[in-house]
């Protein structure tokens, strides 16, 4: 047998040069899809945006974002590639995102999920955030409520030591392997996606037109400029 490099993972910034790999994830992962000018918008313009990518060699295989408002994260987006998911790329964005946030003076972090998203429910549950309100019919594709999740504060002892802990184990993850195709090769059996997070049909289906921003991204008001307190966030 031969013997193969271990697949290496590396967290970075988002770059507008990515968009193109980010937009076939989304549309893999979410029915309501943000168009690239939002993103770029976001890239270039969104002081309070932070946008990563989690890449193996040029590929891009997942990719998350978040705002930092005053001393909160609020998560944005946030998905990994379906033929790459259950091998640890959302756990490493995750750790990324808080601990970006955690060096910015962010207190806490949150976010919104449709409660339907058992996947993302159980990822965020694991890294401590709780569920603390919903927001009705938030989602207007199937007008399905909104959990929000938040931490306990990023700077408090039991958040940290559930961090450093769960850093370890992504560390101590046996590496990925790759099948004869350069996909990952799921532990039970071939590589499989769980389908887009928000969609009860296909992607898109009931999104908005491509030169729209799709419903809750990022936007600006008529200046231009964006304001955090008037934006309405992507739904997760
Ligand atoms: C949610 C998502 C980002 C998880 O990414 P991932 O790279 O597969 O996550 P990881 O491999 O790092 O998994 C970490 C943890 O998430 C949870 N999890 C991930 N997929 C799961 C699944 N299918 N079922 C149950 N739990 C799951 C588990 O707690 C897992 O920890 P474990 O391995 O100890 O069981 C991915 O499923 C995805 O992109 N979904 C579509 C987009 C989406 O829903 N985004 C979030 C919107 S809120």
């Amino acid at each position: 047998m031969v013997a193969r490099p271990p697949v290496m993972i590396v967290v970075e910034r988002m770059k507008v040069e990515d968009l193109p790999a980010i937009h076939v994830i989304e549309r893999e992962s979410f029915s309501a899809i943000w168009p690239a000018h939002a993103y770029q918008h976001e890239l270039e313009q969104n002081r309070s945006a932070h946008y990563i990518v989690a890449r193996w060699g040029d590929e891009i295989v997942g990719f998350a974002g978040m705002w930092l408002l005053v001393d909160e994260a609020h998560v944005t987006t946030f998905a990994t590639r379906g033929a790459w998911r259950r091998h640890g790329i959302g756990e490493r964005l995750l750790l990324a995102l808080l601990d970006l946030a955690a060096a910015r003076g962010a207190h806490e972090a949150t976010l919104e999920v449709r409660p339907s998203n058992v996947p993302a429910r159980r990822l965020y549950e694991k890294y401590g955030f709780k569920v603390v309100g919903l927001r009705p019919r938030y989602y207007s594709d199937n007008n399905e409520d909104a959990l929000i999740m938040t931490t306990d504060a990023l700077e408090g002892r039991s958040m940290r030591e559930r961090i450093a802990a769960l850093r370890a184990a992504v560390a101590a993850r046996p590496d990925i392997e790759l099948g004869p195709d350069r996909l990952p090769v799921a532990a039970d059996g071939p590589a499989q996606a769980d389908g887009p997070a928000q969609a009860d049909g296909p992607a898109q289906a009931d999104g908005p037109a491509p030169s729209q921003p799709a419903e809750g991204s990022p936007g600006a008001d008529e200046t231009g400029i964006i304001r955090p307190s008037s934006v309405t966030r992507r739904p997760l």
